[in-house]
């Protein structure tokens, strides 16, 4: 089995999610953030929407440095356009794509609040003047924190649990980190369990999908909770995308 951290060990320049949308439902006004994201986009959507702490905790050794990088470009960059073009010189040499949009408009600047005007750029500038982020490194799996959040952010990442478990203790397995996740959240707190990439109303009722978290009435049954939603949002590639969250009440 390939080891995560090898698997992620390259930085994502811009978020590949819809997280104007899939973040724009939940209100980050003086919120604690936990949050995943090398591309760092979920970090700045959150500080951009009023977060009060936010801490990116992720697998990738790389993501403070990026950070600095990414936070450089965006500062002295005169427009959005410009700071486009100074991430994708920047990241050139990794394999993950930079997306545009067919109608040469960039997905990216639609898919991120802080980039769908040059006034929402301008904002973000003097937003990150001011506040700071706090870097942490590690598995969602392993995490040991005594601290708890009122939004946690884990992206798409639970897609990828075939990389951790194997196929027979899927369910124990994913019960038992999201028992420890649970309780990581402030009351009201929201979790945002996973991003899914093309998943429809009609997709409800499917339960044989390869990708386990895919397969929503197994993920009720396994986790025996309520308070567990699903909402639909404009697909990032075009089609329509779910986000999956849990609220703690
Ligand atoms: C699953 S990846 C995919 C990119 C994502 N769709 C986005 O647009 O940000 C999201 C992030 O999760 C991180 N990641 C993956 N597995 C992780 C884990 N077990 N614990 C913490 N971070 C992880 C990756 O390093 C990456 O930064």
């Amino acid at each position: 089995m390939r080891k995560m951290d090898q698997f992620f060990d390259i930085v994502y320049p811009f978020a590949t999610e819809n997280v104007k949308d899939s973040l724009g439902n939940f209100d980050f006004k003086n919120q604690s953030v936990l949050t995943v994201g090398s591309s760092l986009d979920q970090a700045f959507h959150s500080l951009f929407c009023g977060a009060e702490e936010v801490v990116v905790y992720d697998i990738n050794t790389h993501v403070k440095e990026y950070y600095e990088c990414k936070k450089k470009m965006l500062l002295e960059a005169k427009n959005r356009q410009e700071f486009y073009e100074k991430i994708k010189g920047f990241t050139q040499y990794t394999s993950i794509p930079i997306y545009q949009k067919l109608d040469g408009k960039y997905r990216t600047f639609s898919s991120n609040i802080y980039l769908e005007s040059e006034e929402a750029f301008e904002k973000m500038k003097e937003i990150l003047q001011k506040h700071s982020l706090e870097f942490q490194t590690g598995s969602i799996y392993k995490m040991n924190m005594e601290k708890t959040f009122d939004r946690i952010i884990f992206s798409n990442i639970l897609t990828y649990l075939w990389l951790v478990t194997s196929k027979e203790n899927k369910k124990e397995f994913f019960k038992r980190n999201f028992d420890k996740w649970e309780k990581m959240l402030n009351k009201d707190g929201i979790l945002e369990l996973c991003y899914l990439y093309h998943f429809e109303r009609q997709d409800l009722l499917i339960d044989e999908h390869k990708t386990f978290i895919y397969n929503l009435r197994t993920i009720y049954k396994t986790l025996g909770v309520s308070n567990l939603d699903i909402f639909f949002i404009p697909g990032f590639f075009d089609e329509t995308d779910g986000v999956l969250t849990y609220t703690k009440k």
